[in-house]
């Protein structure tokens, strides 16, 4: 059983007050003096032991109820509370008329863009910038995923340009709330608002999030979320769709439940509409039911560290952390990410000051890659189905326009640490920034 240990409880509740008490004034962007340790990739001593917070987390009363529930065989939704439960719950939480819970992120964006009615020959515009399942939605809909750019400082789409992305096939715009970090929504709405499309907030990542004051997920006409185990809110599996349209929710009800009757969803026979099986399961229900209880002490802990390594960060050179976009108002944390520029580092690869990195014991990885020119894209548009439902003259202008110089760019600098590490003590960030910074001061040390 992974419990929180009384050492990290005690320095998350401690780590919120000590974000506003912390004196900047250090003779150097480090935290001590470095310049003569050895690196340990090189055989030196590394600076953190590397004895991260784990994840998931979970504790005994966890483990009684899956032992109860196992026991009562009541396993699917329909033969208990819990998802009901579960959704009434996580629609308080982001503050929606409504939650439908769903068995996957996967499943829920799936849901929501057959329920708005995206279809087979339609164009969703989409953040290259993001896990693939963001692209795989769109394909599976039989539908042409457009890629806006990227702005390499939020990491976000760039709304300035989405409007060159649209043509009279666009249906919806799906912002991705990539790491957890808000994408500028007022400028993307206003844009759907003109051309009449809609917004279905990729989500995976951004639970509790927040633009102007508002959750993330609640700020488009739909948002999406994944429970993954990796997520801030995990079940192994899971999702949910969340939104204040009571016919739209309706909709992805039946849809998800093999296209049976729901609310405004008549049963004009037994069923309705075309649907099929994304159900949440009972079990997941419950251990989200239980994870819950931890979901808004953890993001606290994650946004006071997140806040501290960005003072500290930014002072050395070439690290550059992730800038907020205009109007969000925090982040959700799934990753803390930030830039590595190599030239300040004696043109250090990337890569190589990631080994560096995690050989000092601080576990780091480098983002996505170029994934709009990955093969399963034209795997997709030389597919029967592709060829039928997207002429060629349309599909060449695709491939002349898939030129993305900010989103080539962040991919190649693009350097993110786990949310479960944001989970750590205060000594654990100074040792982040202890490590960042020895390796900086011994750059020459890592050529070759
Ligand atoms: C941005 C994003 N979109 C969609 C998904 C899909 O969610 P799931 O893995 O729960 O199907 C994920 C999951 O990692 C994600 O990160």
């Amino acid at each position: 059983m992974r419990k929180i240990t009384r050492r990290q409880a005690i320095t998350a509740a401690s780590a919120g007050a000590l974000g506003t008490m912390v004196n900047w004034s250090f003779p150097s962007f480090g935290i001590g003096n470095n310049v003569q340790d050895k690196l340990a990739i090189n055989g030196g001593q590394k600076v953190h032991p590397g004895n991260w917070p784990e994840w998931p987390v979970w504790d005994q009363a966890e483990e009684e109820n899956i032992i109860a529930m196992l026991r009562s065989g009541r396993w699917w939704r329909g033969s208990g509370e819990h998802v009901a439960e579960f959704e009434n719950h996580y629609a308080a939480l982001m503050g929606t008329k409504r939650c439908l819970a769903t068995a996957s992120g996967t499943t829920a964006l799936l849901t929501s863009m057959k329920a708005f009615g995206v279809d087979a020959g339609d164009e969703v515009i989409v953040s290259p910038f993001t896990f693939i399942a963001s692209y795989n939605v769109i394909f599976m809909n039989k539908a042409l995923p457009v890629f806006a750019d990227t702005d390499p400082e939020t990491f976000l789409i760039d709304p300035s340009t989405i409007e060159s992305c649209i043509t009279d096939r666009t249906s919806a715009i799906m912002p991705v709330h990539i790491y957890g970090l808000p994408c500028d929504m007022d400028k993307i709405n206003a844009i759907a608002k003109k051309y009449n499309l809609k917004v279905i907030e990729d989500a995976c990542q951004a639970w509790l999030a927040e633009y102007r004051g508002k959750k993330t997920g609640t700020l488009g006409d739909a948002g999406c979320f994944s429970f993954q185990n990796s997520k801030n809110l995990p079940a192994g599996e899971g999702g949910a769709i969340i939104s204040n349209n009571v016919e739209f929710m309706d909709r992805c009800t039946s849809i998800h439940n093999c296209g049976r009757p729901y609310g405004s969803i008549k049963r004009t026979s037994d069923y309705p509409i075309a649907g099929t099986n994304f159900r949440m399961q009972q079990f997941q229900a419950l251990i989200l039911m239980s994870q819950m209880n931890r979901i808004l002490s953890d993001a606290d802990i994650r946004q006071a560290n997140a806040l501290y390594l960005d003072e500290k960060l930014k002072q050395i050179p070439g690290i550059i952390p992730y800038k907020l976009a205009d109007g969000a108002t925090r982040s959700a944390y799934h990753l803390y990410p930030f830039r590595y520029i190599s030239k300040e580092f004696n043109d250090v690869p990337r890569d190589r000051f990631i080994r560096a990195l995690n050989a000092e014991g601080i576990p780091s990885g480098n983002g996505y890659g170029p994934q709009n020119k990955d093969g399963l894209i034209e795997d997709q548009l030389t597919s029967k189905g592709f060829k039928r439902l997207f002429s060629e003259s349309r599909l060449k202008q695709w491939r002349e326009q898939n030129m993305l110089p900010g989103n080539d760019k962040l991919c190649n600098e693009a350097v993110i640490f786990y949310q479960s590490m944001l989970l750590g003590s205060r000594s654990d960030m100074d040792d982040i920034v202890n490590a960042i910074t020895k390796i900086y001061e011994n750059r020459a040390a890592l050529k070759g």
